[in-house]
């Protein structure tokens, strides 16, 4: 690799190498994987030293148990403590922690004193309400400071939170308080969407309701006021914030848990219809998330501005925008709404008001970016970025380009990072300052992570040559487990590579000839939407879920903006009156309802019969095919080939 390679028959480089300025200043170093390869636990014990721990570990790893890993074995210490109270305690209390910015127009600055008394506040409060460590609560907010304040409550107490994104609906939210047997639930009257005031809290009472007598393990709801709707109200159960946690005492002491002590629970979606809650523990998770934000970010405390665009509903929330930034005393922007409310500009509004030196989105809002034009964010002063960061699917190189140059005043290295709700944190990504990056490549595993691309047999592959990616050695951050499931986590992650022990990850890859890895994406029955995980037997058993529909098959087929879009074909029942474009809106305002507007597709097909293979499988790969309007794959192990005549006449 060289600074003068273009691509060819092009004059754009083909790799981007890191500025002079900007590598000497760098936190990470070649030498961090260096000394990662001569000893990987030494390695992860200097990076856990990153965290104030109550009592040292005895052990870095016990792998005995395969595939349940214990890290820092013996060791104890408070999520939250690391988090709060020990960046005030070092002299840094007025330092703001949040720059917490409202959809329409309100703003709130609060220090990290202000945030450990709120923390303090709340835990107090939780445990007047005799919640125990080890107890369930879920967490089903917007964006408002109090949801941040709640997940740091829970780790201090060493309550296991389950945030469900707010804009998940209430069947999601129920199904997953009663897998979780949550029993308090915290959430907000409403929350802003576009300028309107979106039920919240009626969601809620809808949740534990709508399933008539059938009992519920929720015994209070704790309720934010945000857009001031009124709501219904329980008496007993719901609990006012501004009258409960508000008004309790600033001052409490962190008790220390042991490392492995659960500190989340977060669903995500697999192959099946129903998700799985993905469960992490303590002093691993933050240590890979304090050590990657660190090195990944090149952040600098107390110097940089840092901005996550994710909601706290999906890993990239918890782990980099709660535990990662707040463990290493970030300052940082947390915005509750869309990037356009009220106008197209309101992100690089925000980058130019709080002087954004950090910003890490999707690579879907960078082509939402380029499809408003640039003459958005050249409007603003954007030269305080100096690092730009993208997660949550492959981006492009295209928009890699155009993120650097419009986005990035073509300086600001740029951060491709690999990793999954199941991975905790970071896995694969550039070191900026060290890493000559290729735009689209998320280059290579961080210090201290071993992963491979291979064949189905698990060989390795040749350079150029795409196969599946594997992560072959155990990570401090790594899913300890699914809640309530275990057969499911080593079925799910585990049986494939099984005799070598290895982590599949469900992604494709292939590594190129200067050894660059590519992830390519999912290569089982989960989509990826805008970076959202779903999987298409949620929404076919959303669509079936209708009494019109007989049968359903649900593809993602690429798009241009969201990377991939969601594609159904269905089979009517005989009950279903209309056949036309009504019918087509109501099954998508079932999906939307059933799972969430996310899930809504795109398109939805009626067909007289499915593509089925002679054992009744759902041929996914040609109705791709058909989404995608391509010509037909092999249609060979077709039970009836001439369904596509039918499906194309359809
Ligand atoms: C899946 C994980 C990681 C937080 C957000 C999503 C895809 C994620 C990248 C990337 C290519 C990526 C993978 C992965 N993915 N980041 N930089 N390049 N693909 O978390 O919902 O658990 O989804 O997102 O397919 O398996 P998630």
């Amino acid at each position: 690799m060289s600074s003068a390679t273009t691509e060819p028959g092009t004059a754009v480089p083909a790799v981007y190498p890191p500025g002079a300025e900007f590598a000497a200043a760098a936190n990470g170093g070649a030498a961090l994987y260096d000394r990662a390869a001569e000893d990987r636990d030494a390695f992860w014990a200097e990076q856990a030293e990153r965290l104030h721990w109550h009592r040292k570990w005895d052990r870095v790893l016990d792998w005995s148990d395969a595939p349940v890993a214990k890290w820092f074995v013996g060791g104890e210490l408070n999520v939250a403590y690391n988090c709060v109270d020990r960046h005030v305690l070092d002299g840094h209390g007025d330092q703001v922690a949040i720059h917490w910015e409202g959809e329409p127009g309100d703003s709130r600055d609060i220090t990290y004193r202000q945030l450990l008394d709120e923390v303090s506040q709340a835990a107090n409060y939780l445990t007047e309400l005799g919640l125990e460590a080890g107890d369930r609560v879920a967490i089903y907010m917007p964006m408002v400071p109090e949801a941040i304040v709640s997940m740091l409550a829970c780790a201090r107490l060493g309550l296991t939170h389950s945030v469900v994104f707010a804009g998940f609906s209430p069947t999601a939210l129920r199904q997953r308080v009663d897998d979780a047997r949550a029993r308090l639930v915290i959430t907000t009257d409403g929350q802003w969407r576009r300028g309107k005031s979106a039920p919240l809290k009626e969601a809620v009472d809808e949740a534990l309701y709508a399933h008539g007598d059938v009992p519920h393990s929720v015994e209070h709801v704790l309720v934010v006021r945000r857009t001031n709707v009124e709501v219904p109200w329980t008496e007993g159960r719901d609990l006012w914030w501004h009258e409960t946690v508000a008004q309790a005492s600033t001052e409490h002491e962190a008790q220390p848990f042991d490392a492995e002590h659960p500190l989340f629970i977060l669903y995500t979606s697999g192959t099946t219809g129903k998700p799985k809650g993905i469960l992490h523990t303590s002093g691993g998770y933050l240590t890979q998330t304090s050590y990657t934000h660190h090195y990944v970010f090149d952040h600098k405390p107390g110097q940089d501005v840092y901005w996550c665009t994710a909601d706290i509903g999906w890993v990239t929330g918890h782990s980099y925008i709660v535990y990662g930034p707040l463990s290493n005393r970030a300052t940082q922007v947390v915005y509750e709404g869309t990037p356009n409310s009220p106008t197209e500009h309101r992100h690089f509004e925000t980058i130019e008001k709080y002087g954004v030196t950090i910003y890490y989105t999707a690579p879907t809002l960078v082509r939402t970016f380029m499809k408003w034009g640039r003459e958005i964010p050249d409007a603003h002063d954007l030269s305080a970025l100096r690092l730009l960061g993208s997660v949550g699917e492959p981006i492009n190189p295209e928009a890699w380009r155009w993120y650097r140059e419009v986005i990035g005043g073509n300086r600001t290295p740029i951060v491709d990072t690999w990793w999954q709700t199941e991975t905790g944190a970071i896995m694969i990504s550039p070191l900026p300052g060290v890493t000559a990056a290729k735009p689209g490549a998320a280059m290579t595993p961080l210090p201290g992570i071993s992963a491979q691309v291979v064949d189905d047999d698990g060989s390795g592959l040749e350079r150029g040559r795409s196969g599946l990616l594997v992560l072959d050695q155990p990570w401090p951050s790594m899913l300890r487990g699914i809640w309530g499931d275990m057969d499911r986590f080593r079925e799910t992650y585990w049986a494939r590579f099984a005799s070598e022990g290895w982590y599949f990850a469900g992604d494709g890859a292939k590594v190129d000839e200067d050894g660059a890895l590519w992830v390519l994406g999912r290569v089982d029955d989960v989509m990826n939407v805008s970076g959202h995980r779903i999987s298409t037997a949620e929404v076919e058993s959303a669509l079936v879920g209708h009494s019109g529909v007989a049968e359903a098959a649900v593809v993602g087929a690429s798009d241009a903006t969201t990377g991939q879009g969601i594609v159904a074909f269905v089979i009517l029942t005989a009950e279903a009156k209309d056949t036309g474009e009504a019918l087509i809106g109501e099954l998508k305002a079932e999906v939307a309802r059933e799972i969430s507007p996310i899930a809504k597709p795109r398109e939805i097909h009626v067909v007289p019969e499915l593509p089925k293979t002679r054992s009744g499988k759902i041929m996914r790969r040609l109705l791709r095919d058909v989404a995608e309007g391509r010509e037909l794959g092999d249609t060979s192990t077709l039970v009836d080939p001439k369904v596509f005549e039918a499906i194309a006449r359809g």
